[in-house]
């Protein structure tokens, strides 16, 4: 196979096969797959065919090549950390890091789509701290993940589970609610932070977000 010997004709050439192809229906938008930072990741395409030959690349960037008269052979940074089923076509790569995230590809005519894949790496959450406000008639809760600002930020979500008796509204950030100082203090609310593949939940007490009456005896 010719492949890599003018990756930039070869990516340009994937588009322009996308685009013919989109009139059998075929999605050419990239999957997306999330992989944990020093966790594995598998990618998996659909054959037509047996394989005879494999190409899995990076970017423009073989990562392995193989062919029914050879071994498989892995290139640069993924010598030793990746491995290919030639039965199934599926890349697995081990040991995750963040430079991994890219876009991959498959080349081999027993894929008649061409398979493209975003590499996302994700690290889990860190700690999760929900604080709560007196603010007036209002407490207001906020959650706050104790991490530099995640390089997938846009990956987080922000969601509350607030008891049915008690009456939370968002705030102006999703990290936000505040509920009235009336309510049944006794509840909780829980706090979850989610991306792709990690899910921290922190809870708190309503009353211990009010100064507490003093005890009379
Ligand atoms: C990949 O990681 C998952 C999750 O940690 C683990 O269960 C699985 O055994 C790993 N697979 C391989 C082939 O190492
Ligand atoms: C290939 O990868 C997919 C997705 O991870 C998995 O479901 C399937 O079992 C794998 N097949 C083989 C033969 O490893
Ligand atoms: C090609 O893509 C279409 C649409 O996504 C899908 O139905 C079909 O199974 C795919 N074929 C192969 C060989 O991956
Ligand atoms: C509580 O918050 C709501 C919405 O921001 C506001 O309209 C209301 O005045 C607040 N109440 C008090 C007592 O601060």
């Amino acid at each position: 196979m010719a492949a890599g010997s003018a990756p930039g004709w070869a990516v340009g050439a994937l588009g322009v096969v996308c685009l013919l192809l989109l009139s059998d229906f075929i999605s050419c938008d990239p999957q997306v797959i999330y992989g944990a930072v020093g966790n594995n990741v598998t990618l998996h395409v659909l054959k037509e065919k047996p394989f005879k030959e494999i190409v899995w690349k990076r970017g423009k960037d073989k990562v392995v090549e193989w062919d029914d008269k050879s071994d498989v052979k892995a290139f640069l940074s993924f010598k030793d950390r990746v491995h290919l089923d030639t039965d199934s076509g599926n890349l697995t790569i081990f040991h995750l890091t963040a430079s991994d995230e890219d876009m991959y590809s498959i080349e081999s005519p027993s894929v008649r789509n061409n398979s493209m894949f975003t590499l996302k790496v994700i690290e889990p959450l860190k700690e999760l701290v929900l604080s709560c406000t007196l603010n007036g008639g209002n407490i207001t809760m906020s959650c706050t993940l104790m991490e530099d600002p995640d390089r997938h930020e846009d990956l987080v979500q922000y969601s509350w589970d607030c008891p049915p008796t008690i009456q939370c509204q968002g705030g102006s950030v999703s990290s936000e609610v505040y509920v009235s100082r009336e309510s049944d203090l006794s509840q909780e609310v829980h706090c979850t932070v989610s991306n792709p593949l990690f899910k921290r939940i922190a809870s708190v007490t309503l009353s211990t977000c009010v100064p507490q009456a003093p005890v009379v005896w």
